[in-house]
């Protein structure tokens, strides 16, 4: 069955549309995707700056929403000589801008559309449409089973005098997001599909970050475990999206409720950063 070239090019518009915002200007604060974040002047580049500063930043290239905690990688613009006086020169030419990842789910589905073995059924949605969105919807599984492992990691791993309250949290999220696993697992068979969540396709498939294993305190997992549910909370808006393009209304109606609660927890897990 052969991949849809208009809707490709539909939904890749749309991915294009929804790109996440440059960093700001050297010195400038400007609002990203899920904090305030200054940068600081001097640094120079394109690619993700990492502080490993206390409080939590977070910056990204405009593709990756990246962690923080991480080792400084910055490009320096000036030269400190002998006499300690700091020598600008020019600054150095900017990286090149590394193509937008894939960051819904073509590059991963647009190939098993050609493999996916599809059931028969009295569903009348038609064959094309369902063989697509199970591709899609495969690829959204494995996000959401990623992002399922990654409240457990922080519900088992946080410390500090904030740890009950978290720990529950946490898990509360975990329980939610299991039953979004069940809801688009499900949704696949229903369209004579299979669905696809072992662990070797989640890790092959998933396009969220991996979760920092070195991560202790309450506002280091309040700051991983946001990251983690708004790009999922970003790949499941395409989603809908997605689904709409295909007029599997079903689909999208699930992939909304599951949207809706994303947004709910990630609101929960963002307070934490908000009260200061
Ligand atoms: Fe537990």
């Amino acid at each position: 069955m052969a991949f849809d070239e208009s809707l490709a090019a539909r939904i890749r518009k749309r991915l294009r549309a929804r790109a996440a915002p440059p960093l700001p200007a050297p010195g400038q604060t400007r609002k990203l995707f899920a904090a305030t974040v200054r940068r600081p002047a001097g640094l120079d580049g394109e690619s993700a700056l990492r502080t490993n500063c206390a409080k939590p930043v977070f910056l990204h290239d405009g593709t990756i929403h990246d962690h923080f905690h991480q080792e400084i990688s910055m490009t320096r613009t000036g030269t400190t000589t002998r006499s300690g006086t700091t020598r600008r020169g020019p600054p150095p030419p900017p990286p090149p801008t590394p193509p937008l990842p894939p960051p819904a789910s073509l590059s991963a589905s647009e190939t098993r559309f050609e493999t996916t073995r599809l059931f028969s059924t009295k569903n009348d949605l038609p064959e094309t449409s369902r063989r697509q969105a199970v591709g899609l919807l495969n690829q959204r599984l494995a996000e959401c089973i990623d992002l399922q492992a990654q409240c457990k990691q922080a519900h088992w791993n946080v410390k500090g005098p904030t740890f009950i309250a978290l720990h529950k949290l946490f898990d509360e999220i975990n329980e939610d997001v299991e039953d979004y696993v069940d809801l688009i697992a499900e949704r696949i068979v229903q369209l004579g599909g299979v669905a696809e969540g072992t662990v070797g396709v989640v890790a092959d498939r998933s396009t969220l970050v991996d979760y920092p294993l070195g991560l202790s305190t309450g506002a280091e997992h309040v700051a991983a475990l946001s990251d983690a549910l708004a790009m999922f909370g970003r790949t499941v808006r395409v989603g809908i999206d997605e689904m709409n393009d295909l007029q599997d209304a079903d689909s999208a109606d699930i992939l909304t409720e599951i949207s809706r609660g994303v947004d709910k927890w990630l609101w929960f897990v963002e307070a934490h950063q908000q009260g200061a």
